[in-house]
């Protein structure tokens, strides 16, 4: 029986309606090829879908190719509440039903956003009336769905566009400012997840956002979203998941030099390393507009859509692939300039893209996909090690501290010969317990002896990166590092150890 990594609610949604690729014998799908593999494949329902202007192949390809579901517009703040406190959940009951027909995850898009907000919100400047809105809403909201919708996006596209990030505030000429950031503050994000994971614990709560797939360097969106999903997690507020909307452009650019699919893969592992999944949530891949699609152009935008199956597949905490459309002909992404970005043409027929999909799968056996719904993916080997040298810093971090406390030399209990000096000499004797590197500072510069390169990270004491250079041999210049107290990460092959250092 193929449906051993299914909800008991999908198998028997699927075998009573006979739809899906795994009821035996049955044509091969996009959602069948999924389940199989315990993800989830999912569209939008288009807009158009609830004013009933859809041809019937469109509902036919959606529930035969998909297994997740989320309204294109019908969830949002306008639409759920457009005047205050009287709600209209429609269209949701509408969605949600038809996923509980057809065995799909059901998403909810989104509750706390500063786009689609009604006028009468907007209209609000308080700090304390802003918040009463915010958590009506979501307690009326999420409280309706509660244990239908499965995942919600708790908040949506809270980061600017600027670089470097961070929170998006006051609008400017390009750009809308945020509501909710403008007159509550960064605080909003936090209530905004505390408040709905009250109400559904059992759901699973995002944080979406578009660009995440630029990167995770110094500087940049997903960068400054790992950063806030660590402080969520330290502070307990009940994050499980970051959703990468992932519109990105087709360009003439070959899709294995756009490095687009291998910045989600950077990323989902550093999140993995937080207990966190990555779904991509909105994905489309338009051509610019005035761009020939021909042959040549399908061909290479099916490359790109296959990366980014792969790197799906490959992540063990990703777990939805959603696709922000179902044909061409209903996708949104005319308003950007761009067009031709979904697996299925106007006729809604396969696309070189929805084969390169299939292709992916296919060369994914199910035996070597992780289930993040089923095992929990913190205890994967890789990941349990990075994060046992997370835990080795914090460990480290706490002996730096009682060191600096204590004040004296102190003695090491390891093997090593000499004492480390005082914590607030400038002559930090690092890692001869681990036999490996010997990592001393002398005036502004680093030194490491040993013949092998290392990577060197130094951390603030609130743990923010001021300083990584990733292949030191003999010594590197902390001159760019102003006076203080930090922490030094040095990493050399498995050997990785943190220490305490005084740049005065
Ligand atoms: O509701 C009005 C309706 O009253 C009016 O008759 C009609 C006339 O054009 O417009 C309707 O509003 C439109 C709305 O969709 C609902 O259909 C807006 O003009 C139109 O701008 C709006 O576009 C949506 C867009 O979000 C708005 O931000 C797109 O359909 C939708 O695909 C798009 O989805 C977003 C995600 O939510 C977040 N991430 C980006 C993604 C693409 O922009």
């Amino acid at each position: 029986m193929k449906f051993t990594r299914l909800t008991s609610g999908v198998v028997l949604a699927a075998t009573v309606i006979g739809l899906g690729a795994s009821v035996a014998g049955a044509q091969e799908t996009l959602r069948g090829l999924a389940e199989e593999r315990g993800r989830y494949v999912g569209s939008i329902l288009n807009s158009q879908w609830f004013s009933g202007g859809l041809p019937g192949n469109y509902e036919e390809t959606q529930k035969r190719e998909f297994n997740a579901v989320v309204c294109e517009n019908e969830m949002k703040f306008d639409a759920t509440e457009p005047s205050q406190n009287n709600f209209n959940f429609n269209n949701g009951d509408r969605m949600v039903k038809y996923a509980k027909q057809n065995g799909m995850r059901a998403r909810g898009h989104a509750l706390a956003w500063h786009s689609q907000v009604p006028n009468w919100v907007n209209s609000h400047k308080n700090k304390q009336e802003l918040l009463g809105i915010l958590k009506n809403h979501i307690e009326k909201t999420v409280g309706h769905f509660k244990g239908q919708i499965d995942e919600w996006d708790v908040v949506n596209e809270a980061v600017n566009d600027n670089d470097p990030h961070d929170w998006r505030a006051t609008a400017t000429n390009s750009r809308p400012g945020s509501v909710w950031f403008d007159n509550i503050g960064a605080e909003f994000l936090d209530s905004a997840f505390v408040w709905t994971h009250r109400v559904d614990p059992d759901a699973e709560l995002c944080y979406n956002d578009y660009n995440l797939e630029q990167g995770i360097g110094e500087g940049s969106k997903a960068g400054f979203v790992l950063k806030q999903v660590k402080r969520w997690k330290e502070m307990g507020i009940p994050i499980t998941c970051v959703g990468s909307q992932t519109h990105v452009e087709d360009t003439t650019t070959a899709p294995e030099f756009n490095g687009a699919a291998e910045n989600l893969r950077a990323f989902a592992k550093e999140l993995a390393k937080l207990g966190v999944k990555l779904n991509i949530t909105e994905l489309d891949i338009g051509i610019k507009s005035g761009m020939p699609v021909d042959a040549a152009a399908l061909a290479r935008q099916g490359h790109f859509y296959r990366q980014f199956m792969d790197v799906f597949l490959e992540e063990p905490n990703m777990g939805e692939f959603v696709i922000w459309g179902v044909s061409d002909k209903w996708s949104w992404l005319g308003g950007l300039n761009r067009q031709a970005g979904l697996i299925f043409n106007d006729n809604l027929q396969k696309k070189p893209a929805y084969d390169s999909l299939i292709a992916s799968l296919k060369a994914h056996a199910p035996e070597t996909v992780f289930n993040p719904y089923k095992d929990d993916f913190t205890k994967l080997d890789s990941i349990a090690k990075a994060d046992s040298i997370a835990k080795a810093d914090s460990v480290a971090k706490a002996v730096a501290d009682s060191i600096a406390k204590a004040n004296p030399v102190v003695e090491d209990t390891s093997k090593q010969i000499e004492p480390i000096a005082p914590a607030d000499s400038t002559e930090v004797l690092l890692s001869r317990a681990y036999g490996v590197f010997g990592v001393k500072v002398s005036g502004r510069t680093l030194n490491i002896s040993g013949d092998a390169s290392a990577k060197v990270q130094v951390f603030d004491m609130q743990g923010r990166p001021v300083f990584s250079d990733k292949a030191v041999k003999g010594s590197v210049s902390l001159a760019t590092v102003p006076n203080g107290i930090y922490m030094v990460r040095v990493t050399s092959g498995t050997s990785s150890l943190v220490r305490r250092i005084a740049l005065k």
